[in-house]
């Protein structure tokens, strides 16, 4: 193996530059020459690559966003779209391939590999966490510890005001981000896509909350069946009268910032191993986390099966607002 290239593909997360310093550095390490992808599919239908050295990836381990830009290239959907990015892998001699994103990159990434026969090692970088197959996703405890920052700031406000704040967090269909944000914000109530809520009980259970606290956090999954904090607004406000209710929806800052320790250690792991496991001989298979451990599972299963929260998170929100 003389040259692997690498992208990223799919919504940025942090932690994403980590993982391509990581594989440059350990591609250098074994004498591989690493050719970095830009825009993720786009560059390889583009034919937007580049040699990669050591100073392409020094100072970027804390840096959010991705230094080799990502998209969401849905020619790629397209065979005769994949055929020129076959060609252009094949004449830059390109004998491996390291994709980082979500599922929408490994279904790319499966697909190219079955058509032109160059292995490829997918990482589940995200914020969403909703990757089967991994514990984690790179991307996701920054993402989270952003949400639970800016939910701390809109407490403070909420509490001087007596509000009751619908704050509307990322995670697509899933709702790890919010689950676990409401744990560990102390939010007083959650709605995420896995479970179909329950209005009346969420009225209730905020008339009940202000008769000792006289301001709430319900945290909003975007995916969630209502159709988000805007939406849920509208139909509940007319039950809550005498309520000052209000939206807010964090959005793309969610996706930024300097990522963790645990995401900076995360995509340093997943991206050397990448390139061990090229070394190894290994294809179409996806790099995750248990526990403390790298595992693999091949990248058709992560493509098709879908991680959900422990939603026993729920029971334990309910035990830490229960007020007599
Ligand atoms: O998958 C990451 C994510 O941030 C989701 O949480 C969100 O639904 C989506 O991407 C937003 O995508 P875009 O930035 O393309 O609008």
């Amino acid at each position: 193996m003389k040259r692997i290239a690498l992208l990223t593909s799919g919504g940025d997360s942090p932690g994403m530059n980590a993982a391509i310093r990581a594989i440059v550095k350990t591609c250098l390490f074994y004498n591989i020459v690493p050719v970095g992808i830009r825009d993720g599919y786009k560059g390889m239908v583009n034919n937007d690559m580049f040699d990669m050295s050591y100073s392409d990836v020094d100072n970027i381990i804390h840096t959010g966003g991705t230094i080799i830009g990502s998209s969401r290239c849905l020619e790629f959907k397209e065979k005769e779209t994949r055929l020129i990015a076959i060609k252009n892998l094949k004449e830059n001699l390109i004998d491996g391939l390291v994709v980082i994103g979500g599922d929408g990159t490994f279904t790319g990434a499966t697909i190219l590999s079955s058509e032109m026969g160059i292995p490829v090692i997918g990482i589940p970088g995200t914020i969403d966490n909703d990757i089967y197959g991994t514990d984690h996703t790179i991307g996701y405890d920054t993402a989270l510890n952003t949400v639970i920052s800016a939910v701390d700031k809109i407490r403070d406000t909420a509490s001087s005001h007596h509000r009751i704040f619908f704050i509307e967090v990322m995670g697509r269909h899933a709702g790890f981000i919010a689950i676990n944000a409401a744990v560990a914000s102390g939010a007083e109530s959650v709605l995420i896509p896995e479970e179909v809520p329950d209005l009346n009980k969420l009225v209730a259970q905020i008339q009940h909350q202000n008769k000792g606290k006289r301001s709430s956090i319900i945290i909003v999954a975007e995916g969630e069946q209502e159709g988000g904090s805007l939406e849920l607004i509208n139909k509940v406000s007319p039950m809550l009268e005498g309520f000052d209710l209000r939206p807010t929806v964090l959005g793309h800052i969610q996706r930024g910032g300097s990522p963790s320790a645990f995401d900076r250690i995360l995509a340093t792991r997943m991206g050397s191993f990448a390139v061990e496991l090229l070394l190894d001989g290994q294809n179409s298979i996806m790099i995750g986390s248990s526990g403390d451990n790298l595992i693999t599972t091949s990248l058709e299963a992560a493509m098709k099966l879908h991680s959900v929260p422990d939603l026993d998170r729920l029971v334990l929100l309910k035990k830490m607002l229960t007020r007599f």
